[in-house]
């Protein structure tokens, strides 16, 4: 994974048929998808149940992009080793998940895996402050996670220009995670994120048979920018 700092979409599968995740990657990807988002959710840390690192490791060989995992789940130290092998290439963590996030993201590291930290609505961006050097991407949640379709919550863009001013040269990823679509993805990318989550904006009126919203939506987010 090279770093740089062109918009990147990423299609969240959440939104996608979960009977049929290879073919909607697959999709997705034809129709000019950047990375692959994927929501991990333990009904713990958030309302709402998803998947593990077994559907991961099904679902991997049919991206050919960027696996960028996103673990709603606590605690996560338990688990990245298998996220990793699983074949994750992002794996991010939630700063709210738990006492010791320095050592988890000191954890995936080790693993190789690129390191994301997650910053929750009511998390200030100083909450990431210690952990700048330890980190490929700061991930501003602009919903509180659990469900695709949430309302982007405006008053999150303040934290990504805090964020963009702290991580300064670092090569630290920006990324936005709910309630983007082309009215909201100017407003964080002129504040200086990068890659952009988005699932029901993607995945709307399209399907593995009729792909071609899929790639309109996501032309109407890239043109937004
Ligand atoms: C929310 C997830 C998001 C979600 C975004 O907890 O982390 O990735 O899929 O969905 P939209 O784009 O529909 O807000
Ligand atoms: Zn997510």
């Amino acid at each position: 994974m090279k770093f740089d700092r062109s918009v990147k979409i990423a299609p969240s599968i959440l939104s996608a048929d979960f009977a049929d995740f290879g073919a909607e990657i697959q999709a997705v990807e034809a129709q000019g998808a950047d990375w692959i988002h994927v929501d991990v959710m333990d009904g713990h840390f958030v309302p709402n149940i998803t998947f593990g690192p077994s559907t991961c490791a099904a679902i991997r060989p049919h991206i050919k992009t960027v696996m960028d995992v996103h673990l709603m789940i606590a605690p996560v130290d338990p688990y990245i080793q298998a996220f990793a092998d699983a074949g994750a290439d992002v794996i991010t963590a939630h700063v709210e998940a738990g006492p010791h996030i320095h050592r988890t993201l000191q954890a995936i590291r080790a693993t190789g895996a690129k390191a994301g930290l997650a910053l929750n609505p009511g998390t200030p961006a100083e909450a990431a402050a210690p952990l700048l050097d330890l980190v490929d991407l700061i991930c501003v949640m602009t919903v509180n996670p659990g469900f695709g379709g949430q309302k982007f919550i405006h008053s999150c863009v303040q934290k990504v220009t805090e964020l963009r001013e702290m991580i300064g040269d670092r090569e630290v990823h920006i990324e936005i995670d709910g309630g983007v679509d082309p009215t909201t993805a100017p407003l964080v990318v002129a504040a200086g994120a990068d890659v952009l989550v988005a699932g029901s904006a993607v995945f709307k009126g399209g399907s593995v048979e009729n792909p071609a919203p899929y790639g309109e939506n996501i032309r109407a987010i890239r043109a937004s920018v």
